[in-house]
């Protein structure tokens, strides 16, 4: 089989899949953190940075989130709970629609954000195959976010023998190669780079068409991808040339064939091959830094939505450090990248975004 139905079957089995048969990847307990565990507030900057795109569609009475790969539902509770409390007129036109495509994982949502779902605030849909956010001709504007979800995505190896397939002999995997597909050629040369002898790099065509759907499907709104990832740039720099691993127990291994289905399997994320099929229709913006993004929406305030509970000294504290981890080149503030992308709306406004007005910015090329 390919790797990618290797990978997707590793992950996304109904029975045996990572995401189906673990509860618990996330936090301490799991394998890895995501920047919603790390503390409320990357929730809350985003519910501002969200309340800002609507004022710049208009303030219309209707807009619709829609979370891809939400998880349990940590970020979505943030941003809904946020937005109720400080932007109340936004909250009012917002609905939001987590789309999980883990029964396990939805299940968890319904019971972490029974209060939203019951007031018909949220919705929990599942997803087969690549999410749709919404019907061709939907008129409601939608924003569409989505963090360490493509990342997630089944990919293509490829090395100079071709591309990867997975046989079994005698109980054990194999690695046998098959004559690349003309699209991943064209991958290659489009968006990558043609591996060199004993490298081995990745075709994201998954994320690549899962883009493609979701551009096709808004008529007006925005798109904001968050993930550790790179650019072809950096690629032809001779950095990050063969990503895939396995992660588990917070630590990271290159063996993806180790207990199948117990350990998540990931790739960082082509930002140029993503930003290249965002652009149906829609306007990439510069490639941010998680750091730039979020200094952009924080700044004005200094931050206040990271210290609303903070009453004594070392709360303060230990809330600035989670802060710092999500914003530091030490932490997760340099390897994790924003791409946000608009429809129909005119370039002046989009670019006046908080988010997109902070710092130096990177071509995404
Ligand atoms: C690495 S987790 C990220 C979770 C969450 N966004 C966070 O930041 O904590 C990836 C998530 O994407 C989901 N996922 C993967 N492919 C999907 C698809 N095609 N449709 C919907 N969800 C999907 C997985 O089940 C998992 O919940």
């Amino acid at each position: 089989m390919r790797f990618s139905r290797y990978m997707d079957l590793c992950l996304y089995d109904p029975e045996f899949g990572y995401y189906s048969r673990n509860a618990q990847p996330f936090g301490k307990a799991g394998d890895f953190y995501t920047s919603s565990d790390v503390h409320a507030v990357f929730g809350r900057l985003l519910a501002r940075q969200f309340e800002e795109m609507w004022r710049a569609l208009g303030s219309p009475e209707k807009l619709e989130i829609f979370e891809l790969g939400p998880g349990r539902g940590l970020f979505a509770g943030d941003v809904l709970d946020w937005s109720g409390k400080k932007f109340p007129d936004f909250f009012r036109a917002l609905r939001y629609v987590l789309v999980e495509g883990s029964a396990r994982l939805r299940e968890r949502i319904r019971t972490a954000l029974n209060r939203h779902l019951d007031a018909g605030k949220a919705e929990v849909r599942e997803s087969v195959g690549a999410p749709q956010p919404a019907s061709p001709g939907h008129e409601v504007p939608i924003i569409v976010f989505a963090n360490e979800f493509f990342d997630a995505l089944p990919v293509e190896v490829l090395s100079e023998q071709g591309s990867l397939r997975i046989d079994t002999r005698d109980g054990h995997f194999v690695e046998t190669w098959s004559a690349p597909s003309s699209a991943e050629l064209e991958f290659l040369d489009r968006y990558s780079v043609h591996p060199e002898q004993n490298e081995r790099v990745e075709a994201s065509l998954i994320s690549q068409q899962t883009m493609d759907r979701i551009a096709d499907g808004i008529r007006r709104g925005f798109i904001i991808a968050i993930d550790y990832g790179y650019t072809q740039a950096e690629q032809l720099a001779g950095r990050h040339r063969g990503t895939l691993k396995a992660v588990r127990q917070h630590s990271i291994s290159a063996d993806v064939y180790q207990a199948p289905g117990e350990q998540d399997i990931t790739a960082d994320v082509n930002f140029t091959a993503l930003a290249a099929a965002e652009q149906r229709g829609t306007l990439p913006q510069k490639l941010l830094t998680q750091s730039q993004f979020l200094m952009g929406i924080g700044e004005a305030n200094q931050f206040a939505d990271a210290f609303e509970e903070c009453s004594l000294p070392p709360e303060r504290a230990k809330v600035a450090l989670q802060l710092k981890h999500l914003i530091s080149p030490a932490g997760m503030g340099e390897s994790f990248h924003v791409l946000v992308a608009s429809k129909g709306i005119a370039p002046e406004t989009v670019a006046s975004l908080s988010g997109l007005s902070f710092g130096q910015t990177q071509v995404v090329r």
